[in-house]
């Protein structure tokens, strides 16, 4: 490497890297990913609290790639859709910083409480998804122009799920979303060209908000996401972290779904589908 940029591992040095959705997750690890790669990270999140709690465990844990304002969180509730246009603005402002933004995670979503049954939903519990999983990126993409200059090098990545193409029983609420993303991901990648716009689908990622929504019956999910993977694992953040930051990277990839689910879509054992949904 002696006299040669490092053009593979340098390539997010000092990018501006807005994560929405950062403060937990897998957002929180495509946060650490980023910092790692001496990236400029803003986190954003709905809860105060957890912001503050995330911000400090990224300083703690990187210390010298967080210094001085390379690292910084705020706040948006994708949720209140009367403020939405006005605070996506704020947060672009914000993580721009008088500059520019190369790269938009959003990762965001309610995950908690678990998405109702088909007989369980109501027009309100579907409204709110709705927002924050499909109408906030939406209205992120209208005013991106404003913050991020179109060119290749920057990119906008949504998140889907792998349910979307392999529904478990029960989830009929919530896997439309999970296409709707990818469907307007390719509308975005041709409206904001030559920005690039993809899509990453995760399968079960053991994430705090699963083990929470598990519950007592974390260790037979395990088992079962083991059963129904080709690696012999469900996911970790930090393995899925890597599919966003290659989205950042290749400046060639754009108008795709990236999936990582340890060969779910080619592996599915429809007994073990039924247990999952009524254990
Ligand atoms: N984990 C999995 O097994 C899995 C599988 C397939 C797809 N996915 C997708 O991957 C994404 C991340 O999942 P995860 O497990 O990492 O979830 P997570 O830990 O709950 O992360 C969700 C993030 O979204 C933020 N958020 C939630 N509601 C918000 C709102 N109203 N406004 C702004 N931010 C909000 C959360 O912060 P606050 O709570 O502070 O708002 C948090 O930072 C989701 O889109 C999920 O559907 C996950």
């Amino acid at each position: 490497m002696t006299g040669q940029a490092a053009k593979y591992v340098g390539r997010l040095k000092d990018k501006v890297v807005l994560i929405v959705g950062g403060t937990s997750g897998i957002g929180y690890a495509v946060a650490e990913a980023a910092l790692e790669h001496n990236a400029i990270v803003i986190v954003a999140g709905s809860n105060s609290v957890k912001l503050e709690n995330a911000v400090t465990r990224l300083k703690s844990s990187y210390p010298s790639q967080s210094s001085g304002s390379r690292l910084s969180g705020i706040t948006i509730d994708l949720a209140d859709i009367e403020n939405l246009e006005t605070n996506v603005q704020s947060v672009l402002q914000f993580a721009a910083n008088g500059a520019k933004i190369n790269h938009v995670v959003i990762t965001a979503a309610d995950m908690m409480p678990p998405p109702p049954s088909l007989a369980e939903i109501t027009v309100h519990s579907l409204e709110r998804t709705s927002r924050i999983r499909y109408t906030a990126p939406l209205i992120f993409a209208k005013h991106l122009p404003k913050f991020m200059d179109q060119v290749s090098e920057n990119s906008v990545t949504l998140t889907s799920g792998a349910h979307g193409h392999k529904p478990d029983p029960g989830w009929s609420a919530m896997i439309g979303y999970l296409g709707a993303v990818e469907t307007m991901m390719k509308g975005l990648a041709v409206d904001l060209k030559p920005l690039r716009v993809n899509v990453v689908s995760p399968g079960a990622v053991i994430t705090e908000v699963v083990r929470e929504m598990l519950d007592e019956h974390y260790d037979m999910a395990i088992e079962m996401a083991k059963e129904k993977s080709l690696v012999g694992s469900a996911g970790t953040p930090e393995s899925v972290a890597q599919a966003y930051l290659y989205l950042m990277k290749d400046q060639f990839v754009t108008g795709t779904v990236l999936e990582t689910n340890g060969g779910l879509l080619a592996w599915q054992l429809q007994g073990l589908a039924i247990r999952w949904a009524y254990p």
